[in-house]
């Protein structure tokens, strides 16, 4: 049986990626801070016969990437598959950005990554598992106010190529998709009014429209199977053609 770890489980891409990977086999660790978002999860996996356990944690505590990785590997016998889909988002000026927002994006955004995938490699390798990377379009793009974001995206896909390269001897494989606009909750943690951020981002895609967390979790899914046994290393745009920038 697949058993997969997945960070920012309870809300968004991260909770369909959860209930996706469920209903093709998985065994899902659901990772996030608020226990109730991962316990509304976990109870639809299990009204449907899935497994799965929750581990409440705020990934930018470094501490907690042990007890993530054990908690799984004791109630699932091995982990063959890490989503870091967790992250972060506070758009300003670049002369705005303080201290305290700016580690906090490293904590979460790219520091996180680094090491739970650390913690989980014996468990990746003795498997031949799979890790992807949520990234974004804005790791490409330039927009202002997201020069924090941006940068930490375009740092997961530097590591997810790295380690790619550093791991595919022993047969782990890494991908990182850069997402478009998906309908999820992060851009109320942006957008001070959100209809408008919506036209705004829709009118960034060339196919001229928002994506659900449902098709956006097919392409995790995709990236964790079989299918994509010979792809290693790819930054993979799931986007409607936004990195076009088609102006
Ligand atoms: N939606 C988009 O348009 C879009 C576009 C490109 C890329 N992405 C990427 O997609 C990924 C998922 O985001 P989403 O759009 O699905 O938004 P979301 O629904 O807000 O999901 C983010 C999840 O991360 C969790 N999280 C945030 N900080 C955390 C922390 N410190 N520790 C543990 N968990 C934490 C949140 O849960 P708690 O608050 O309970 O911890 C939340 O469930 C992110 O990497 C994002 O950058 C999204």
């Amino acid at each position: 049986m697949k058993s997969t770890i997945i960070t920012g489980a309870g809300t968004g891409i991260g909770a369909a990626a959860a209930g996706l990977l469920s209903e093709q086999g998985h065994a899902v660790c659901l990772v996030g801070r608020r226990a109730e978002k991962l316990d509304e999860v976990a109870s639809d996996i299990r009204k449907s016969g899935g497994k799965c356990i929750t581990v409440a944690a705020d990934v930018a505590d470094p501490s907690c990437f042990s007890v993530i990785v054990s908690a799984a590997a004791n109630a699932f016998g091995g982990i063959s598959g890490v989503v870091n889909n967790a992250a972060t988002i506070k758009t300003m000026p670049f002369v705005d950005y303080s201290l305290e927002i700016i580690d906090y994006h490293w904590a979460v955004n790219i520091r996180a990554p680094f090491l739970l995938t650390q913690s989980a490699l014996p468990w990746l390798i003795r498997s031949r598992g799979a890790v992807v990377n949520i990234s974004s379009s804005s790791g490409t793009l330039v927009r202002s106010g997201q020069s924090l974001y941006g940068m930490s995206k375009a740092a997961l896909e530097y590591l997810t190529k790295s380690c790619a390269g550093e791991f595919a001897k022993q047969g782990v494989r890494f991908n990182s998709i850069a997402f478009g606009p998906v309908d999820t909750p992060i851009h109320e943690s942006w957008a001070s009014d959100l209809k408008e951020a919506y036209e705004w981002l829709a009118g960034e895609v060339p196919l001229g429209r928002i994506a659900s967390a449902q098709e956006a979790a097919q392409w995790i899914a995709i990236l964790l199977s079989d299918q994509a046994s010979y792809v290693t290393g790819v930054v993979l745009p799931v986007d409607g053609g936004q990195v076009l920038d088609i102006t």
